[in-house]
């Protein structure tokens, strides 16, 4: 059995009536059906609006959809008992963009890290520290950190707090929504490696949301490409991709040969020798 399956989701917006006859509906998902298998990485990769944030919460179980399914382990995560919801919301984090908006000023990383911990493990104060230490160092940071406040980090830092606290579950899955799309280059490639790291170690799976497709290769299994809320295709490798002949994939494609010397065509030398 796969670890989340996705059924046939639709889901519109609808936004407030303005008039009585007027509530304006704006579908964002339609018919979307994929799965995720254990320990494996799904890229979702598509332009802003396409719906990819929206289908993140819907599979957090924060938005639920209009229509259809999302079974986790098998369990409908909207119509499931309640201690099973309560494990499933232990079993999939999340990890947004802004590193800086997801954390509360006013906590310390200590604080930002024990709070998963507090609301689902009794431990005693000492207890709680070993973890939250060794989850600073698994995140490479350290007990030093402790007692900081988000402002005190760099975006890159503080995008490993939200890790750590986002793994101090252990969770199964994580959404990764634009995690590392605010960070610079070498930020973010040393993110996705430990992001790698992590999912090796904990046999974690993975949902990477992005517009950047270098960012999905980097790190996704199996990638979809999300377009106007629609998941036009599902690649098992980076050559399905690279063959595809849907329209919006070679636009994708283009955007990024323009940047690869490797990929692009170069005029012919003329040979002088
Ligand atoms: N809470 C909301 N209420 C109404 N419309 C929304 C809401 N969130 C997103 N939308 C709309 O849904 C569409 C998809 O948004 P989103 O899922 O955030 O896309 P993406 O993450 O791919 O940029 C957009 O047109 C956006 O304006
Ligand atoms: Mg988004």
């Amino acid at each position: 059995m796969s670890l989340l399956q996705v059924k046939d989701v639709t889901h519109s917006y609808h936004s407030k009536k303005t008039f009585k006859w007027k509530a304006r509906s704006n579908q964002v998902l339609t018919d979307i059906s994929f799965s995720v298998e254990e320990g494996t990485c799904l890229g979702l990769l598509g332009t802003s609006g396409a719906g990819k944030s929206t289908l993140g919460k819907v599979i957090l179980g924060i938005q639920p959809p209009q229509q259809g399914q999302v079974l986790f382990q098998g369990y409908d995560i909207y119509n499931a008992d309640k201690r099973t919801q309560r494990k499933i919301r232990r079993d999939i984090q999340v990890v947004f963009q802004d590193s800086y908006s997801s954390v509360n000023p006013r906590m310390t990383a200590e604080q930002i890290i024990s709070e998963p911990l507090e609301n689902y493990q009794k431990l005693t104060t000492g207890e709680q520290r070993k973890t939250v230490i060794s989850l600073l160092e698994r995140v490479g940071l350290s007990e030093m950190h402790l007692k900081k406040y988000p402002h005190e980090f760099s975006g890159g830092q503080l995008q490993r707090i939200n890790i750590a606290r986002a793994i101090s579950l252990k969770p199964k899955l994580i959404v990764l929504d634009e995690s590392v799309s605010s960070l610079d280059m070498v930020t973010q490639s040393l993110i996705l490696e430990l992001l790698n790291e992590l999912k090796d170690d904990f046999g974690l799976s993975y949902i990477f949301i992005t517009h950047d497709i270098k960012a999905a290769f980097s790190i996704s299994d199996t990638l979809g490409v999300l377009e106007k809320g629609k998941l036009i295709e599902l690649y098992d490798s980076k050559e399905q991709f690279f063959s595809s002949k849907h329209p919006v994939v070679m636009q994708m494609r283009k955007s990024i040969l323009a940047e690869h010397p490797r990929f692009r065509s170069l005029p012919t030398r003329v040979n002088n020798g």
